[in-house]
């Protein structure tokens, strides 16, 4: 499997180090993040993607950015910094919580090569939370698994996943995948509905990669099939990941999510969202009215890449005057999910339900 990991800093290059994730499943590339510039590519351009490993890459950009401004107005410019890596992805708030997070380590207080260490060892405590939570969510999601499981007399469990959250969009095991793992080494058995999640197949490419890697059984459908499989109880749960969950419950995730989150609801089939704190957005309160949702650039929807004798190749597949429209996530809203599974447990997806397991976040004058 290579580094079991999606990103780390190399000690003896002292750089930081990412698999490239546009590249797989068809080649596995180490490539090379050495600078704040490097670190809001990477990010924008999707090198690194997944909101839990968007949130690590900002905190290690954070850092680069301030081996850069070593004698050079060092606090103010990391405002500047911290900003302008917020806008390379608007939708998962790992980023800015890792960026803000990153900016209350440092202080005028220290000296250059003090508040570089400081957001040194900020980077690295963040991407050792993000897989302790991973962890954590997988304990939790592996009970609701085995309770499937036991139901149906030890049958495969089917489970539905959407997108990749998987631990290539965190650090380690992932978060709607982190269960699945966990099922599978425990020997249950499992099998994976994986959507192959258009438009840039985030699914079809590095699930079923990573899923193929660890040897669990798994099955690659167009996004359109997940209805009629739950119409077929072809499905026992969906489990999906977030990019920003509001205090009532309501989930960005990957654009298609709300699709499958209706069709679970119409067929009565469990709709769980495995998700960090660090994806929790405190502020909001109505996802659908309040989570910025990124449009990207067309060519993702007009253009496919695959694999043709050996080589990589990306071909058109609309007519070329055709308009394209490309909003990357979409938002399921609350009452369509049957419960959070985060790293303190499970809970309803309302806001006493989140509070329950973060009490420390409930507003002091209520
Ligand atoms: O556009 P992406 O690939 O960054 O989108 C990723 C997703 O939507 C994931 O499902 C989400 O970040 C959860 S990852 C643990």
């Amino acid at each position: 499997m290579g580094n079991p990991q999606s990103i780390w800093f190399n000690p003896e290059k002292n750089i930081v180090e990412a698999i490239d994730q546009r590249l797989l499943p068809f080649e596995h590339v180490t490539i090379v993040i050495g600078t704040l510039q490097e670190a809001r590519n990477a990010i924008s351009e999707m090198v690194v993607r997944g909101a839990p490993l968007i949130g690590v890459t900002a905190a290690y950009g954070m850092y680069l950015a301030a081996r850069s401004y070593v004698g050079n107005n060092l606090m103010a410019e990391m405002n500047w910094a911290g900003e302008w890596l917020k806008s390379s992805r608007p939708t998962a708030v790992n980023l800015a919580f890792a960026v803000d997070e990153a900016l209350t380590v440092i202080s005028d207080q220290h000296t250059d090569s003090e508040n570089i260490q400081l957001l040194y060892e900020y980077a690295e405590t963040l991407k050792k939370r993000e897989i302790d939570f991973s962890k954590k969510i997988g304990l939790f999601g592996l009970e609701l698994i085995k309770a499937i499981s036991e139901r149906n007399g030890n049958q495969p469990v089917q489970i539905l996943t959407h997108c990749n959250a998987g631990r290539l969009a965190c650090v380690e095991l992932g978060t709607a995948t982190a269960p699945i793992y966990l099922a599978h080494e425990a020997g249950i058995l499992v099998h994976v509905w994986v959507d192959e999640t258009r438009p840039r197949n985030q699914g079809a490419r590095l699930t079923a990669w990573e899923l193929g890697e660890a040897g669990i059984p798994h099955t690659v459908i167009p996004d359109n099939a997940g209805g009629h499989l739950m119409q077929h109880q072809m499905v026992d749960m969906v489990i999906v990941g977030s990019d920003r969950t509001t205090l009532n419950g309501d989930v960005a995730n990957k654009i298609g999510t709300y699709l499958k989150a209706l069709a679970a609801f119409d067929n009565d089939i469990p709709f769980y969202v495995a998700l960090p704190s660090t994806t929790i957005d405190w502020n909001l309160r109505d996802g659908i009215l309040e989570i910025p949702i990124e449009q990207r650039d067309g060519g993702e929807v007009s253009m496919m890449e695959g694999i043709v004798d050996n080589e990589v190749r990306q071909f058109r597949i609309i007519p070329e005057r055709s308009a394209v429209a490309n909003y990357g996530f979409d938002v399921t809203p609350a009452r369509l999910v049957t419960a959070l599974i985060t790293e303190k447990g499970v809970c309803e997806a309302t806001r006493e339900g989140i509070l329950s397991l973060f009490p420390e976040r409930r507003p002091i004058n209520e």
